[in-house]
């Protein structure tokens, strides 16, 4: 094994290839920029958490990546491939699953047709063609084996309505929804800013258990524990720029508020 493939995907990242690559990317919305020329990278297997004040542009990065705006300038790549996602759609089907702080799930619905949510699937035959039938029991029974391959013990009833579940446990069938059906890139938005202690533990484990499964993920948080947690490396945005990217092995997490703010460069 040569020491690149030996080492966290912090530090043997820069000989592979990204999953996910944006280069120099603008936003603009009138006079107000977003983005100004941001490159970010996204390497197989890795956590990496976007950090950045109020208004630094990662949720505009973010939206760029997910098809929810078009960027003005610059490209985006796909498995090092150019890609032009028109809407978000587009970037679902291309493998890029995003949970969103709050419109993650259904409360009404249960555990495993959350899961489904939008790829429903139908009875085999008429039934499913001609009168739409669902396939409750194989979704059931899929749901059930991706929980359990994600390891979310807290989910024991994949048949439980989720407005039944703890904020926790919603978000987790959030991430599960997004890790399953086999995505290439997972994005999440703040997902432990609403969680107790216990919850998001149990979030930044599932993180931690979709980077086990090689699925990279994107995380954006304001906070700075969890995110030196969990992160292979820490992408900086200030003022609509990258200011750096840095690792939890070579900036503390003074120095990186510092860098957020200002005070400091990399
Ligand atoms: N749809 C929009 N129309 C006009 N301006 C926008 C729009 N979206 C973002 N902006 C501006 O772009 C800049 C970056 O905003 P963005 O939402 O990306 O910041 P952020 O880093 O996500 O901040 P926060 O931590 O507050 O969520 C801000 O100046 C914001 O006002
Ligand atoms: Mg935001």
């Amino acid at each position: 094994m040569t020491i690149a493939e030996s080492s966290p995907a912090g530090a043997g990242a820069s000989t592979r290839n990204p999953v996910l690559e944006a280069r120099r990317l603008v936003k603009t919305f009138g006079r107000v920029v977003g983005l100004d020329g941001v490159s970010l990278q996204l390497y197989p297997g890795e956590v990496l958490a976007v950090i950045g004040d109020n208004g630094a542009g990662k949720s505009t990065l973010i939206k760029c990546l997910t098809g929810a705006y078009i960027p003005d300038e610059g490209q985006l790549l796909l498995d090092g491939q150019e890609v032009h996602f028109k809407r978000p759609q587009d970037a679902r089907a291309a493998g890029i699953e995003t949970v969103y702080q709050n419109l993650a799930v259904s409360p009404a619905l249960d555990v495993a047709s959350n899961l489904f949510l939008g790829r429903e699937r139908r009875r085999p035959g008429v039934l499913g063609s001609v009168f739409r039938a669902l396939d409750t029991a194989g979704m059931r029974k899929d749901a059930r084996a991706e929980v359990q391959r994600l390891g979310i013990s807290t989910l024991q009833d994949v048949t439980v309505p989720v407005e039944n579940l703890s904020g926790g446990q919603r978000q987790a069938v959030a991430v599960a929804r997004a890790a399953a059906f086999g995505s290439k890139v997972v994005i999440l938005d703040e997902p432990t800013a609403a969680l107790g202690v216990r919850e998001s533990n149990m979030v930044l484990e599932l993180i931690e258990r979709l980077r086990e499964h090689g699925v990279p993920v994107i995380l954006i948080s304001h906070n700075m524990p969890h995110v030196f947690q969990v992160a292979d490396r820490i992408h900086i945005q200030r003022l609509g720029k990258r200011a750096a990217t840095i690792t939890p092995q070579s900036h503390s997490m003074t120095d990186a508020v510092a860098i957020m703010t200002g005070a400091a460069t990399a």
